[in-house]
């Protein structure tokens, strides 16, 4: 019985772990159970009404499911309870109720990322082949359309390197985007930006606001050709009409905002004018902007702007008020030690909660690599 229960045919290692995960489970919502519940339970009593219990890994158990029956009784305890303690080395990714109603679902996977590491540049561009275009992957399990993007951490937490593994990734898409960069410290990003697109990289506040305003304006043209498109086909966009992403890298955001701001108010309208109206419009046209910044601060970056910033990233070891401001309001962050490159994303539509993540080890020179192409 024991074999059957606990899938045995499916290997011997699946078994236990699956006996093991059943046990701690079972004790959990017992105990969560008894806290929840009043005294007129007698032990036997809920022992009996325990609910369903249900553990589905997928083929090489690195990820699977926990779904729990639901009932009145359980309803809110299943939707407080934190899981993960019970789960040894998995992680809870999602949690959610099932479309019916009648089931709780935990999505769990192992807590340890397989951070990709890559030798040489060659091994990166087999990967991107393999990608479904307009796609960047993050790791093993992640991958995201391109779209508008915020990347937060603190210094060394590996912001411009996982920036450059989208870039790299960008520059081997079948039809290469237009990419811009802006990085007001003038430090490695700026390099790689003269190399890649030299009349499209900015280092000084007054450069930047220039190359916004080109930016703006090239999505303004092509907001006015999409009209024909957009007379033939309401909801396409670039993509179906054959056209090049846009892309406005701007690192070390708050840098730049501290700088406008000691501008004229000409100059700062300006400026969140463009900003505002890219992040609003851009999806659609093709034009897209990514955010690199230490703190999601919303005196530096407004709210209205980052709710529309779609791909959200914060990387290494980040304060509560980051992971607040970046990702709202979530009650189990599954926060790790997360090292360079490591830590958690949100992508509208795509995500329920923040999940784990880790952006690819790169060591090889990314200047040689963007020269290669
Ligand atoms: N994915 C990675 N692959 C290889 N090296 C990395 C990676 N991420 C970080 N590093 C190393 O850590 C250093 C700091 O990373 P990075 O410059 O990306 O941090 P950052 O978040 O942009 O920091 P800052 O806010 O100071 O600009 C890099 O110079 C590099 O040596
Ligand atoms: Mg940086």
């Amino acid at each position: 019985y024991w074999f059957f229960y606990h899938k045995g045919y499916k290997g011997m290692r699946y078994a236990f772990v699956h006996a093991n995960m059943m046990r701690k489970l079972r004790l959990m919502i017992l105990e969560a159970s008894s806290k929840h519940t009043t005294q007129e339970y007698a032990g036997e009593e809920r022992v009996a009404k325990l609910p369903r219990i249900q553990i589905i890994f997928d083929d090489g158990m690195t990820r699977g499911k926990v779904i729990i029956g639901n009932s009145i009784r359980h309803h809110k305890l299943l939707e407080d309870m934190n899981i993960s303690s019970a789960l040894g080395k998995y992680i809870v990714s999602e949690q959610y109720f099932s479309d019916d109603m009648n089931t709780y679902v935990y999505e769990f996977e192992l807590a340890e990322t397989d951070q990709l590491a890559f030798k040489n540049y060659k091994d990166f561009q087999l990967l991107c082949s393999k990608q479904e275009n307009g796609t960047l992957f993050i790791d093993d399990r992640n991958r995201v359309p391109l779209h508008h993007t915020l990347i937060v951490g603190s210094t060394g937490s590996g912001k411009t390197y996982a920036t450059y593994s989208l870039i790299l990734q960008l520059l081997n898409f079948s039809t290469v985007p237009e990419i811009y960069f802006a990085d007001p410290k003038c430090s490695a990003l700026y390099v790689v930006g003269k190399s890649i697109s030299c009349d499209k990289t900015a280092g000084s506040a007054n450069e930047i606001v220039f190359l916004l305003q080109r930016f703006y304006e090239a999505m303004q043209k092509r907001e006015q050709e999409a009209q024909e498109y957009l007379n033939n086909k309401l909801d396409s966009d670039f993509k179906d009409w054959g056209l090049q992403a846009h892309v406005l890298i701007i690192d070390e955001f708050s840098s730049f905002q501290s700088v406008v701001n000691t501008l004229d108010k000409f100059t700062r309208d300006r400026v969140n004018m463009y900003l505002t109206n890219i992040i609003q419009k851009g999806r659609q046209l093709g034009f897209f902007m990514w955010i690199i910044m230490q703190k999601s601060d919303s005196k530096i970056l407004p709210t209205y702007l980052r709710d529309n910033l779609v791909f959200k990233v914060v990387l290494g070891q980040a304060t509560d008020t980051t992971y607040q401001t970046a990702f709202e309001e979530y009650a189990d962050l599954p926060k790790r030690n997360f090292q360079q490159g490591q830590g958690l994303y949100t992508f509208q539509g795509l995500t329920r909660q923040p999940k784990v993540c880790s952006f690819p080890t790169l060591k090889f020179d990314i200047l040689k690599a963007v020269r290669t192409r």
